[in-house]
Order: C-alpha cells, then sequence, then structure tokens
C-alpha cells in the first residue's frame, strides 16, 4: 500500500479513510476529514509537519488520502515564570506576554484575592499574612496554584507563572513544573513604592491602570478604579522585606532559564526586551 502514495503539500481530497501505513516516520496519521487544532501559536501540534500524502493518478483508485502528523514529537506549549519585587511590573508585562503569546495567565496573588472575595477560609487565613505584607502558608498557596496549573487549559495551551514560586519550598513543592524561561524584572527601590502608591485597578476588566504612568483611558474608567488593600506605602515596605529575604534562595533554583530585565524604563520598552527573549527561544525550539 505504502508504494501507491506519494507525498504532497496540495490541496486536499476527499477519499474514502482506509488503514494507510505512512513510508514517514509518524505518530498521528488522521484521515484528512479529521479536524486538527492546528494553530501555528499555540497548537500542541504546531511544531509538526503536517503532510499530506495522495495518490498518484497513475496508481490505484482504491489508494486513500490522508492527513500525516510527520514528526513522532508533539511540541510542548511554552511555559513561563515571571518574578520581581512587589510593583516592578509583573501583572503589567503579563497583561502584554498573554496578548501577544495566549498562555494562560496564573497570578498567585489574583488567586489569593479571588479566595477572599469568596469569602473562604483559605481567603480569611490568607488575607492575615497579605495585611502584614507576609508569605502565605504554603499549605494555602502551593495547593490552589498546583490546582490551576493541572488544569486542561494550563496543560494545553502553556502557562505564565506570575508572583509563584516566592520561597525555595514553594519552588520544592512544585518542582515538576519547570519553566523555558525565568523572567526577573529588576527595578531600584524608590520606583517601586511610588508606583504601588499610584496604582489602581478596574474592576470591570481586570486591567491596571498607574495614576501618573498609565492612567485611565476614560472619567467614566477613572470613576471605577479601585486601589488594592495592601497597596499602602507602608504595607509595601513589609512584602519588599519579605521579597529581599527569599529572592536569592529562589533564583538558585532556576539559573539555567533566567532572564533578567531592566523593568524601570517605559512599559512598552521591558515587553520588547521579554518579547525578545521569548521570541529568541521559541525559534531556538523550531
Ligand atoms: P501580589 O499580588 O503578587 O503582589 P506583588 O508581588 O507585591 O506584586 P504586585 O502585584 O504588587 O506588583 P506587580 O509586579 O504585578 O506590578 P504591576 O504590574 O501591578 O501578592 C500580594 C500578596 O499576596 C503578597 O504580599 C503575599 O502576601 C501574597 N502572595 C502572593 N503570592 C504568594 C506566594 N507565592 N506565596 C505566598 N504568598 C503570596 O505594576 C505596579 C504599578 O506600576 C501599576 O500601577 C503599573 O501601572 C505601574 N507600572 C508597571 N510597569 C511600569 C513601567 N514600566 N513604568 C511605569 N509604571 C509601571
Amino acid at each position: 500500500m505504502a508504494s501507491c502514495c506519494s507525498l504532497s503539500f496540495s490541496t486536499v481530497s476527499s477519499k474514502p479513510n482506509k488503514p494507510y501505513s505512512s513510508p514517514i516516520s509518524s505518530s498521528l496519521q488522521l484521515p484528512i476529514t479529521s479536524q486538527l487544532p492546528f494553530s501555528k501559536k499555540n497548537s500542541l501540534y504546531s511544531n509538526h509537519t503536517l503532510l499530506q500524502t495522495q495518490c498518484r493518478k497513475t496508481q490505484s483508485p482504491d489508494c486513500p488520502s490522508f492527513l500525516v502528523v510527520g514528526s513522532a514529537k508533539k511540541q510542548e506549549p511554552l511555559r513561563v515564570m515571571i518574578s520581581g519585587a512587589p510593583a516592578s511590573g509583573k501583572g503589567t508585562q503579563c497583561e502584554l506576554i498573554i496578548k501577544k503569546y495566549d498562555l494562560v495567565h496564573i497570578a498567585a496573588g489574583d488567586l489569593l484575592r479571588a479566595e477572599i472575595a469568596a469569602g473562604t477560609e483559605n481567603g480569611r487565613r490568607a488575607k492575615e499574612y497579605m495585611d502584614k505584607g507576609q508569605l502565605v502558608p504554603n499549605e494555602i498557596v502551593v495547593t490552589i496554584v498546583k490546582e490551576r496549573l493541572m488544569r486542561p487549559d494550563s496543560q494545553e495551551k502553556g502557562w505564565l507563572l506570575d508572583g509563584y514560586p516566592r520561597s525555595l519550598s514553594q519552588a520544592v513543592a512544585l518542582k515538576e513544573f519547570q519553566p523555558d524561561l525565568f523572567i526577573l524584572l529588576e527595578v531600584p527601590e524608590e520606583i517601586l513604592v511610588e508606583r504601588v502608591v499610584g496604582r489602581r485597578l478596574d474592576p470591570v476588566t481586570g486591567r491596571i491602570y498607574h495614576l501618573k504612568y498609565s492612567p485611565p483611558e476614560t472619567d467614566e474608567i477613572a470613576a471605577r478604579l479601585t486601589q488594592r488593600f495592601d497597596d499602602t506605602e507602608e504595607k509595601v515596605k513589609l512584602r519588599l522585606h519579605t521579597h529581599h529575604q527569599n529572592v536569592e534562595s529562589v533564583l538558585s533554583m532556576y539559573k539555567d532559564t533566567i532572564f533578567q530585565v531592566d523593568g524601570s524604563v517605559s512599559k512598552e520598552e521591558v515587553f520588547a526586551q521579554i518579547d525578545g527573549a521569548l521570541a529568541q527561544f521559541l525559534e531556538a525550539k523550531e
């Protein structure tokens, strides 16, 4: 049967599905009528060569047409971690990264605030620590983050993990989730305080604003902006202290994948650095 078919990229034709053994090494052979989740950006199959096999006219009319996935290897979706001091711009960059790379954004702080808003026991306990600028205990954070990472959308599209891990024990607890790239945003402390105090959030769109650096586009948006309960100068200093206590030990776990970024420049310039690194990584991978 194999000898009746040649490989080509021409238009798909519908023929009855028949068993076919491809001359090329492949893990998947799918009828051409199958709907493959094939999009360059995120698909699990994005790095595969989809080859259509067609019969030559001179050969048997019974010869079937198939789409053949011509690579045995399934491309893993992108996995990225982003870290940095409070208000270093993690959330802001995540908005830009997911817009371009369509990853699932998993922010430990957002997950905890959702627990608080839902009035759960975990949320009540988490708030006690967040109020003091301290790390929420692992038995709460690790479970919540792991559960989100394990969901099908994160597994299929890839993930962008923001604000986790924040201690060596957290890194060890989820060591099976290794990033392709560990982005570290570096911003001097005096800038961080100003960013925290001026930060505002849009509860409708979830967008992050800053009264000076990234003001709301309309009066309507400005009127509905809210401030986070831990966004005061006093609390950010406590959060910074916690960050400095843990950052070195976390970095030691990701030595091979760290990409340090100057986070003190405009958000567009910060994104350009990150985008460049991600594009380079994907290119090398392909
Ligand atoms: P979390 O919510 O993660 O807060 P954080 O780490 O303190 O970081 P932020 O969200 O404050 O800042 P960001 O870096 O996202 O900056 P953003 O983009 O908003 O954590 C809160 C608390 O939850 C922790 O203190 C802890 O208690 C608990 N927690 C969270 N994760 C935990 C974990 N893994 N384990 C245990 N406990 C955990 O930007 C800030 C402002 O600056 C914005 O107004 C923005 O518009 C502006 N801005 C951003 N980039 C720029 C730029 N380039 N130029 C000018 N302005 C900019």
